[in-house]
């Protein structure tokens, strides 16, 4: 998605060594060789194999994976040299089309959504998490006006059995709050939620663009690829908070402005009708990208940057 966008953002490419810190099926990886970049891709999910043996094959010698989760992008990179970062957030298609990963509510599977092979499931948190707590994570991580009655639901259908189908909580959902002709599939915004939660989606993003500031030097280029509002907000607070004025105090004549660590390569880049007609699925993607400057990085910090709350056991 916006792959050319995402590389005008991380130019120049020749000779650059860039991370690719999710590199699903290698698109932007590929994309990125091709251009003369050396590239280091990372992804947590073991299913990548074979993406990454055709391009060890196809690019030798200027293409490394490394296996683990983009929040620890700056360790994985190891003593490497990196002169930009690039993270296409989300889900991939590949783990949206296989039913067996649980991440789909239109094809019967397991209901795992998990990215890489450690943790709970989502069927864990369905079957064993309070009926608040449910509704909560539902409301917080997928935005469902119908949390509580979702939650309320899904207690009362597990008393009979747990619920271990993404087919089966779909349309438990879909009994629940009812179907609009043309409308989203009404179980979408829980899937999200359930998602978010079983891979701590919203930690990892905020460990990835701080490992990125650690990692880059002066002149070194991130460019972010999310995929709905909630992570787009994380991205663009996290590139506007050092940009903003200080707040202005009527003693001075002026406010100082607070020293970046990123300078804008440009604004907000969304889907063109082109891709879209291509991917409907892109229609709420969004790109922004930096120039690291030689501003000290900060220590990791997710307050300020608008990442929505679910704790477990909180009233
Ligand atoms: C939208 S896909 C990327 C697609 C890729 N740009 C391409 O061209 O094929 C996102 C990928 O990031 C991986 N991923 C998501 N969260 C991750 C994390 N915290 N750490 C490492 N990889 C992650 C997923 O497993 C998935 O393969």
């Amino acid at each position: 998605m916006l792959l050319s966008e995402v590389l005008d953002a991380l130019a120049p490419l020749d000779g650059a060594r860039i991370v690719d810190g999710t590199f699903g099926a290698g698109g932007y990886s590929r994309a990125l060789l091709k251009e003369g970049a050396r590239v280091i891709g990372i992804d947590r999910d073991p299913t990548v194999a074979p993406f990454v043996d055709a391009l060890t094959r196809e690019f030798p010698g200027r293409f490394a994976f490394v296996a683990g989760p983009f929040s620890e992008l700056d360790a994985l990179a190891g003593e490497r040299q990196v002169d930009g970062v690039v993270l296409d957030i989300g889900v991939s298609s590949m783990q949206l089309d296989q039913a067996e990963r649980g991440f789909s509510f239109m094809r019967s599977g397991p209901l795992d959504m998990r990215m890489g092979r450690e943790g709970e499931t989502a069927a864990d948190l369905v079957n064993t998490l309070s009926e608040t707590d449910l509704g909560n994570l539902i409301f917080a991580f997928g935005e469902e006006r119908a949390s509580r009655r979702i939650a309320k639901a899904i207690v009362a259908a597990r008393e009979t059995a747990p619920i271990t189908d993404t087919l089966e909580l779909a349309q438990l959902i879909e009994k629940t709050v009812g179907r609009k002709p043309g409308a989203p599939h009404p179980a979408t915004r829980t899937f999200q939620g359930l998602r978010i939660a079983v891979n701590g989606e919203f930690d990892q993003l905020v460990g990835a663009l701080f490992a990125a500031e650690r990692i880059l030097p002066e002149g070194g280029r991130l460019a972010v690829v999310t995929f709905h509002s909630l992570e787009d907000r994380i991205v663009k607070r996290f590139f506007d908070q050092t940009k903003t004025a200080a707040p202005r105090s009527r003693h001075l004549p002026y406010s100082a402005p607070v020293e970046a660590c990123w300078a804008p390569v440009r604004k907000a880049v969304r889907a063109g009708s082109a891709e879209l007609g291509r991917n409907p699925r892109a229609r709420s993607a969004t790109l922004r990208s930096g120039v690291r400057t030689s501003i000290a990085a900060r220590p990791e910090q997710a307050a300020g940057l608008g990442v929505p709350g679910f704790r477990r056991g909180a009233a």
